[in-house]
C-alpha cells in the first residue's frame, strides 16, 4: 500500500531522487523470506527462481523469451553479440542517455554512431538515424529514456526498410508502452536493467534482454554463459553474465506491484504537471517533459529544462530536497571518446539539453506533502521569492 502522508513528521526529511530504501520498508516481510528461502536453497546461480523470474518477467511483458543477465549493460551487450555485431560495425545509438549504452557498444568491438533527439520526447530522432545509415551500419539501438518510448513506429520503418537490427533500450522503461505494447517487445531484442533504483529494481545488479524470436534467444542464452550448450561445451563465443537467485527472488516479489508502481509515478507526473508552470510561461524558463500521443510514459525520471539550474538546486538542497542532472556529459563529450571519431558528432539538442536538464523527486512511496514541498520551493525560485 502507497501512504500519501507524513503530516506527524515535525521537520522535513531528506528527500532523494529516488529511494529504493523505502521500497524495502514497504516489502520487508516478502522480501526476507524470499531472500531466506534462496539462502536455504543452496542454489545461487541459475536456480528455480532466476528460471521463474523469466518467465514472469516474459508473461508481464507478452513476449516469448527472457534471458536474465548480470546488468543492463551487459543486456544490450549480449543482445548485440547474439545478433552477430562486433569489429567493424556501425550501431546507431543517443548520446543523451548516459554511458552504458554507447559503452556497451564499444565494448563488443562496434562503433556507437551517436545521433540527435527529439527535443520533446528526449529520444532518438528517426531523421537523424537515417542520415547516420552508412555501409557499415548494423543496428539501431535507441533509448526509452526517461521512462518514455520512443518513436517506434518511425524506428521500426525505418530498420526494416535498412535492413537493420532494432534493440530497444529499455532500462528505464519497465511497463511503459507504445500504441499498448510494452517496450522492449516491438524490436529484435529489448534490454532491461534492474539497478536499485529503476521502475522495477533489485538490491543489487540485475538486467534482462527478451525478445519474440526464438532462434536469436536461443543465441542469447548462450553467449550469456561462455556460449556453452551443455555445459561444458563451447558453440560460441559467450560471456560470463548471470542474474543470481537473490536477486531473481527479490524481484519476483516486486514485479507484482509494478504497475501499480508506474500509475503513482504517472499521478506524481500529473501532480507537477498541474501545479508547476510550465510552456504556456516560459518567461519563467521552466519547461516540463512532454508525452507523445500513443505512447505510456512511466516516469522512471522526471526531468524539467530550466535556465538557473544551479539556482534551483540549491534552493531544493537547502530544504533537504535532492535533484540530479541526468546527464550532465554527453557521450561524444566524454574524454574516453576523445579521437574516437574521424569527426565529433554535432548534436546541437543533446547539447542544449545537457545545459539544461534537471530531474526532480520521483518515486512510488513519495508522499503527497513531499511533492508540495517540491513544488512550492521550485515555483519560489522561478517567481523569484525568496
Ligand atoms: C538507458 C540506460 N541504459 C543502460 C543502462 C545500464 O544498466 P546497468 O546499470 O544495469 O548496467 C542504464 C542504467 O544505468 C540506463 O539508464
Amino acid at each position: 500500500m502507497i501512504t500519501t502522508s507524513n503530516a506527524d513528521e515535525s521537520s522535513p526529511a531528506q528527500l532523494l531522487v529516488s529511494d529504493p530504501s523505502r521500497s524495502y520498508a514497504a516489502l520487508r516481510a516478502d522480501v526476507d523470506a524470499a531472500a531466506a528461502r534462496v539462502f536455504a536453497s543452496g542454489r545461487f546461480i541459475l536456480g528455480p527462481e532466476e528460471a521463474a523470474f523469466e518467465e514472469e518477467f516474459a508473461a508481464y511483458l507478452g513476449c516469448r523469451h527472457a534471458i536474465g543477465v548480470a546488468s543492463g549493460t551487459d543486456a544490450l551487450r549480449v543482445a548485440l553479440i547474439a545478433s552477430g555485431i562486433g569489429p567493424g560495425d556501425d550501431v546507431i545509438t543517443v548520446a543523451n542517455a548516459g554511458d552504458p549504452t554507447p559503452m556497451a557498444i564499444w565494448s563488443v568491438g562496434a562503433v556507437p554512431r551517436l545521433v540527435d533527439v527529439d527535443p520533446v520526447t528526449y529520444t532518438m530522432s528517426a531523421k537523424a538515424a537515417e542520415q547516420a545509415i552508412g555501409p557499415r551500419t548494423r543496428a539501431l539501438l535507441p533509448v526509452h529514456l526517461y521512462g518514455q518510448p520512443a518513436d517506434l513506429d518511425a524506428l521500426t520503418n525505418l530498420a526494416r526498410s535498412a535492413g537493420l537490427r532494432l534493440i530497444e533500450d529499455a532500462c528505464q522503461a519497465h511497463g511503459a508502452a507504445h500504441r499498448q505494447r510494452r517496450v522492449g517487445t516491438v524490436g529484435d531484442f529489448g534490454c532491461f536493467s534492474f539497478y536499485p533504483t529503476k521502475n522495477l529494481g533489485a538490491f543489487g545488479d540485475g538486467g534482462m534482454v527478451v525478445t519474440d524470436d526464438d532462434e536469436l534467444a536461443e543465441r542469447a542464452r548462450l553467449v550469456r554463459e561462455y556460449g556453452w550448450k551443455p555445459r561444458n561445451r563451447a558453440l560460441l563465443r559467450g560471456i560470463n553474465s548471470r542474474l543470481d537467485e537473490l536477486q531473481a527472488a527479490i524481484l519476483r516479489v516486486k514485479l507484482p506491484h509494478l504497475d501499480e508502481w508506474n500509475a503513482r509515478r504517472r499521478e506524481i507526473a500529473e501532480k507537477y504537471r498541474r501545479a508547476l508552470p510550465g510552456l504556456a510561461t516560459a518567461d519563467l524558463s521552466l519547461t516540463l517533459p512532454g508525452e507523445a500521443p500513443g505512447r505510456y510514459h512511466v516516469y522512471h525520471l522526471y526531468v524539467v529544462q530550466v535556465d538557473r539550474r544551479d539556482e534551483i538546486r540549491a534552493a531544493l538542497a537547502g530544504r533537504g530536497i535532492g535533484s540530479g542532472i541526468h546527464y550532465p556529459n554527453p557521450a561524444h563529450r566524454q574524454p574516453a571518446f576523445d579521437g574516437f571519431w574521424d569527426s565529433r558528432p554535432c548534436l546541437p539538442v543533446t547539447e542544449a539539453l545537457a545545459q539544461r536538464v534537471l530531474s526532480l523527486p520521483i518515486f512510488p512511496e513519495m508522499l503527497d506533502d513531499e511533492i508540495e514541498r517540491v513544488v512550492t520551493t521550485v515555483r519560489r525560485v522561478c517567481r523569484r521569492e525568496s
